[in-house]
Order: C-alpha cells, then sequence, then structure tokens
C-alpha cells in the first residue's frame, strides 16, 4: 500500500517525538505538529495521506483542525486521539468525518492498527477511483465503437445502390435511403418519420408487404422477387425486391425492403435478345440463299411449263405450270413473313377476337394441301373460349406454322400404311388463358431433334424448310407471354400446346398482378 506520509499533530511534544520515531521505524515517513495551526499549514504544504491529531489542544483544537482539513480535502484520512471522557467531542469528530480513533496514551499496536485501516481505506479508495476511471474510458471507447459502427451503417445504406425503405411496428417510415429518394421521388426530408407505408407504396404493393409479415416468419428467409413498382407519380419501375421482417424475441420491430432497379437491366436484355436475332439472321443469310435458290428453281420449272402449254396451246400444262408458280409465290409470301416477324421487336397487339374463327380460317388455308395428301383435319374447338383480348395475328401465324408442321411430319413419315391425321383442339386454360393445341400422329421426332426445336434456323427438312418456323412462333408466343410445350414420340406423332394469356376488357393496373 502506497500511503506512507503521516502527519502527527500534538501539543505534548514528547508524544509526538515518541510516536514519530516508533513510526519511522516502521518504514513510515513522518511529518510533525505541536498545535493545530501549525498542522494545518503542514497539511497543505506537506499533503500527508493520514493525519493522526490530538483533540485536546491550545488554540485551533483537534476538532477544528479536523473540519478544516475535511474542508480542503474531504478523502484524508484523519484519526483522532482522544482522551478519557471525550465522548461529546467523538460524536463531534465521528460527524466532521474522523476515520479513526485511538485512546491516549497511545499504545503503538492501537496506532498501528488504525493506521492499516486507514491505508487499507485509501487503497480501496484508489482502486475504485482506477475502476472508476476504467469504466469511463471503457465506456467511452464503447460509446466511440457504437457511434464509429452506426456512423458506418449509415454510410452503407445510404450509399447502397439498392433503394432500402424500413418501417418500425407502427409502419412509419424509420430508413430511407438517397437511392431510394430516387426511385420514389420522394424527397427523404419529406418522407423519413413522417410517411407510413400507406403514403408512400400503392394500396396494392403496400398489401403485399404487410402479408409479408405473416409469411416470412424466418429473417434470414429473403427470397428476390420481381415486381412492377408504381410509384406516387405514376412511374413504372420494374424491380426486384426483397423483404426482411424485423422481430425480436419473436416481438414484430418492422420490416425492411430493398429494391434493385432493373430499367437498365431490362432495356440491355432487350437490346442483347434483339442483338442476337439480327445475328441470328445475318448468320442465317447463306442458308437461306439455298432455300431461295429452290423456290427460284421452283419458279423456273413453273413457268417453263407454262411456256410450253402457251406454246402448244395446252390449258392443263398452262394449269400446272400456273400451279407451281402459286405455290412458289407462296413459299417466298412465307419466308419474308417470318423473317420480318423475327427481326423485328414487336409488342402483341391485344383485341376481342375468336381464336376458334382464326382455327377455321387456318384450316380454309390448308384444307386443300391436307386433302391432297391423304390427311384428315379433325377440329374440336371448345364455344367456351368465345371472344377473348388476345393478339389474333399471334395466334393465327403460330398455327399455321404448326399446323404447316404435322402436314410435314404426316408427309414425311415412311409408315405409309397409317391414316393420317391432324387435331386442332382449342379449349380455356387456367387463370385467364386460352390453350390450342396441334397434334399430328406423324413422324415424331427424337430427342436431339425436340432439343433444338426453337433454335435459330434449325431444320430437318433440307431445301424445303427454313428452320424459321418454329423460331418465330415461338418469339410470338414468348412476346405474348405464353407457353408452348411439346409432347412427341417417334413415329408415334406430335402434339404442341400453346398456352396465351388474355387480357381482362377494361382492366387496368394489369402489370402490377405480377407481383
Ligand atoms: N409436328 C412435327 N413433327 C415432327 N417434327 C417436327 C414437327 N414440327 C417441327 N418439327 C421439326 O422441327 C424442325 C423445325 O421446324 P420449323 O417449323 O422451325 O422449321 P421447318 O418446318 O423445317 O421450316 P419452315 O417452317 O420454314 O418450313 C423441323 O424441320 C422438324 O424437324
Ligand atoms: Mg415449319
Amino acid at each position: 500500500m502506497s500511503a506512507n506520509k503521516i502527519l502527527i499533530v500534538d501539543d505534548e511534544e514528547i508524544i509526538v517525538r515518541l510516536l514519530s520515531m516508533s513510526l519511522r521505524s516502521d518504514g513510515y515517513e513522518t511529518i510533525t505538529a505541536f498545535n493545530g495551526e501549525q498542522g494545518l499549514a503542514a497539511f497543505k504544504s506537506e499533503s500527508p495521506d493520514i493525519v493522526v491529531t490530538d483533540i485536546k489542544m491550545p488554540g485551533m483544537d483537534g476538532l477544528e483542525l479536523l473540519k478544516k482539513i475535511k474542508e480542503i480535502d474531504i478523502e484524508t484520512e484523519v484519526i483522532i486521539v482522544t482522551g478519557h471522557g471525550d465522548i461529546d467531542s467523538t460524536i463531534t469528530a465521528l460527524q466532521y468525518g474522523a476515520s479513526d480513533f485511538i485512546n491516549k496514551p497511545v499504545r503503538d499496536e492501537a496506532l498501528a492498527i488504525a493506521l492499516e485501516r486507514a491505508k487499507a481505506k485509501i487503497h480501496i479508495r484508489e482502486r475504485l477511483d482506477e475502476y472508476t476511471k476504467n469504466l469511463e474510458q471503457k465506456i467511452l471507447e464503447a460509446t466511440e465503437e457504437i457511434r464509429r459502427k452506426s456512423n458506418f451503417q449509415k454510410l452503407l445504406i445510404r450509399s447502397s445502390n439498392d433503394a432500402i425503405v424500413a418501417f418500425d411496428h407502427e409502419w412509419k417510415i424509420v430508413v430511407y435511403n438517397p437511392e431510394a429518394a430516387r426511385m420514389f421521388g420522394e424527397k427523404t426530408i419529406d418522407v423519413k418519420n413522417i410517411m407510413t407505408i400507406q403514403d408512400l407504396y400503392t394500396p396494392k404493393t403496400a398489401k403485399i408487404f404487410k402479408a409479408e409479415v405473416k409469411n416470412l416468419p424466418d429473417p434470414t428467409d429473403m427470397p428476390w422477387k420481381e415486381m412492377m413498382l408504381q410509384t406516387r407519380d405514376g412511374r413504372q419501375i420494374p424491380v426486384q425486391y426483397t423483404t426482411n421482417v424485423l422481430r425480436e424475441e419473436g416481438e414484430f420491430m418492422g420490416i425492411v425492403n430493398f429494391f434493385q432497379d432493373l430499367t437498365e437491366i431490362k432495356r440491355l436484355e432487350k437490346e442483347l435478345v434483339q442483338s442476337e436475332r439480327l445475328a441470328a439472321v445475318g448468320q442465317t443469310v447463306s442458308g437461306l440463299a439455298h432455300y431461295v435458290k429452290n423456290i427460284l428453281i421452283g419458279l423456273k420449272g413453273g413457268s417453263y411449263v407454262v411456256d410450253v402449254g402457251m406454246k402448244k396451246n395446252n390449258t392443263e400444262k398452262l394449269k400446272i405450270g400456273w400451279e407451281t408458280i402459286k405455290k412458289n409465290i407462296a413459299r417466298v409470301a412465307d419466308l419474308t413473313q417470318d423473317l420480318l416477324t423475327y427481326s423485328k421487336e414487336r409488342e402483341p397487339e391485344f383485341e376481342l377476337c375468336s381464336p376458334n374463327e382464326i382455327v377455321e380460317d387456318v384450316i380454309d388455308l390448308i384444307c386443300d394441301v391436307a386433302a391432297g395428301n391423304n390427311i384428315k383435319i379433325v377440329k374440336e374447338t371448345d364455344a367456351a373460349v368465345g371472344e377473348v383480348m388476345v393478339d389474333p395475328r399471334t395466334i393465327h401465324r403460330s398455327l399455321l406454322n404448326l399446323v404447316n408442321n404435322a402436314m410435314d411430319a404426316c408427309m414425311e413419315d415412311e409408315d405409309t400404311s397409317k391414316k393420317f391425321e391432324i387435331g386442332i383442339k382449342t379449349r380455356r386454360g387456367p387463370g385467364n388463358s386460352i390453350c390450342l393445341e396441334v397434334k399430328d400422329n406423324g413422324c415424331g421426332m427424337d430427342e436431339e431433334t425436340r432439343k433444338q426445336l426453337f433454335n435459330p434456323m434449325f431444320s430437318t427438312k433440307s431445301g424445303k424448310g427454313t428452320g424459321l418456323g418454329l423460331l418465330v412462333t415461338g418469339k410470338l408466343v414468348e412476346e405474348h407471354k405464353g407457353s408452348i410445350e411439346t409432347i412427341t414420340q417417334l413415329g408415334q406423332g406430335t402434339t404442341f400446346i400453346v398456352k396465351l394469356p388474355y387480357e381482362i376488357a377494361g382492366a387496368v393496373d394489369i402489370k402490377e398482378d405480377g407481383l
């Protein structure tokens, strides 16, 4: 223990000297004074750790000295030396804050014990001071660390490329970063701690996020989903979003939404599809040349037969030649149509129409060729399909391509014993959709062919096909947000099922339904 400096104050000089000698021999440093005034002066100049003072002294007595010392430093340990019958003074000394009492005559052991006690107190106080200081330092450090982390998180949220919007348990917006401000077009100052979920999101979006509280019990389960976000100023932004439900000990604390703006990605995706398509068209020009050459040969052959017919005045020859020319003109028309459809980006043009009537039109176009090749066309249109908002051109072109393929499959089938048949069906599909089915019992496909069906310019028909038919059909159906299913078995036949969603007349906000 470090407290080592002791001030001894007594008017009896001999006692002071004896005590001083004894304490010095115990290793203490002592300062002596022979009255209260001298004691006070020594206290001020020497700053001892412990004071041992007699009570009764002429002039400033021990009590007065005690009081003055405590005024200067309340923590100084003052041991009072009392005589018999000093009860009153002892009580006053206690009130003034004396640490201990020893009786006169002062015995060395009693003084040693009192000093040990005083030193122990000083030591405890020093340790306490140290702990307090440490604690203060630790609190300072912890506060600084928390501040640093909080700043870091704030910076992270602020500089995030994702729009971050967080709501508290009452659905008030408590986090709203600059990217969110850009996306929603509302200033942070007007939103944070002011708006609620209903003020920022459309009622439909707000409902979805509120429902997520029930759907997402596990906070780590954060699937990214896509939606068309509608802002209050009427903009539609394609976004990818995720929600985290915040809970503390099972209690709902709020939610955080993260949004990623997909506008640019969608634009690039579109551009990519477009350029891939153009590249595919470019690539296949050489393939097409072969096909066009076949058409030209057909045309030349046709015109030769017409020439002969004219020369010989043979109407039969004229008829045959003219049919060949017409067939080849139709091939050129089809090719041009397919190329145009495939190379251009096109939005479906929805109009109220009857898919069953379109089936009739397609059958009208192909029935002669089918009959000429002994292929039976079986129509199974469901009246429940009625009139729906679809793009009639998509249906017409797709059906025509599928039926043409079906006829080719029948004509190419090596099994001539078959009674070839093509079924064309319509029906209502799930939700707001219709299904068109084209089924043939022709040659069917092997797995290798099935895999490549929708590849650009894939054809097994050598000069007789361009390989554009299904490519165009696939593109049209995709633009219509529909799908195509293929079921095929080699030697048995093929079924194509096209599912097309239709629009509900007068419905607004259809895009947000895709949430
Ligand atoms: N119903 C079907 N049965 C068997 N194979 C089919 C059927 N439909 C398509 N295919 C196969 O898919 C290939 C690609 O068809 P697609 O319609 O794209 O081109 P194509 O018919 O060869 O040429 P185009 O349509 O220009 O006349 C065909 O060549 C054929 O091998
Ligand atoms: Mg085809």
